[in-house]
């Protein structure tokens, strides 16, 4: 028996493009890891949106490939579905259990998979919001209560602020600065409390690393700062 793995990749937004990041031409090495191996997706993960036929076959089908998934929620997540999901504790955090091989870690947590320390963050603000629907297309959950931020505060001091990988959904003020200066098409994005208290954090923590997706493209930021869309990358 081999070292776990670990390998991570960005938004998925569920049937659009689950299939085409898993298939095993575009991740070949998925095939040679056992439910012991974890894949985690960065945030929009997007499987359970209209809680249909169509999401049913696509949990299904990730569900029967032969690792783990890890996600954390995006914005694009249908909270009322999510949130159905009985509470449990799994490695040190909280979990939503989606399928015996499909597992939502939820805000503020801090997750020991072997020797590694994760700290999972979810959530975003939509930036389309005037062209969605409450309750069918977009969920106020998208965005963490007070609770959720003190959660997340209180559990990084029980672990005196060190952790390996940091995994968020957006980012922190920071990092959305740089990506407003290098990529036109984001200097329209508005920083907002999830910005600063990220920013708070990474002030403060030390990490290796720290992923997030949201905002489809794959870069490398300062600061051991990463942008992740459709890349899936080793980190153990
Ligand atoms: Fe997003």
């Amino acid at each position: 028996m081999g070292r776990m793995s670990i390998y991570i990749t960005g938004d998925i937004h569920g049937s659009i493009s689950v299939g085409k990041r898993f298939n095993s031409k575009n991740f070949p090495v998925g095939k040679t890891l056992t439910k012991n191996d974890y894949v985690i997706i960065a945030g929009d993960f997007g499987l359970l949106w209209a809680g249909d036929r169509e999401d049913r076959y696509w949990l299904n089908w990730l569900t029967n490939k032969p690792w783990t998934t890890l996600f954390i929620d995006g914005n694009h997540e249908n909270f009322n579905l999510l949130e159905a999901y009985p509470v449990e504790e799994w490695k040190g955090g909280k979990i939503h259990k989606i399928t015996p091989s499909i597992i939502h870690l939820m805000r503020g947590q801090i997750f020991e998979l072997e020797e590694k320390k994760l700290f999972t963050f979810g959530g975003a603000a939509s930036h389309d919001k005037p062209y969605r629907k409450v309750d069918i297309s977009w969920w106020p959950r998208e965005m963490p209560s007070f609770a959720e931020y003190e959660e997340g505060l209180h559990n990084l001091e029980q672990c005196s602020w060190k952790v390996d990988y940091v995994i968020t959904h957006t980012c922190s003020a920071d990092a959305l600065k740089w990506l407003s200066l290098n990529f036109e098409k984001l200097n329209h994005v508005d920083k907002d409390q999830m910005h600063d208290y990220f920013n708070e954090i990474k002030g403060k923590l030390e990490y290796e690393k720290w992923f997030f997706g949201h905002f489809h493209h794959n870069q490398e930021l300062p600061e051991h700062q990463h942008l992740l869309y459709d890349d899936m990358i080793k980190l153990t």
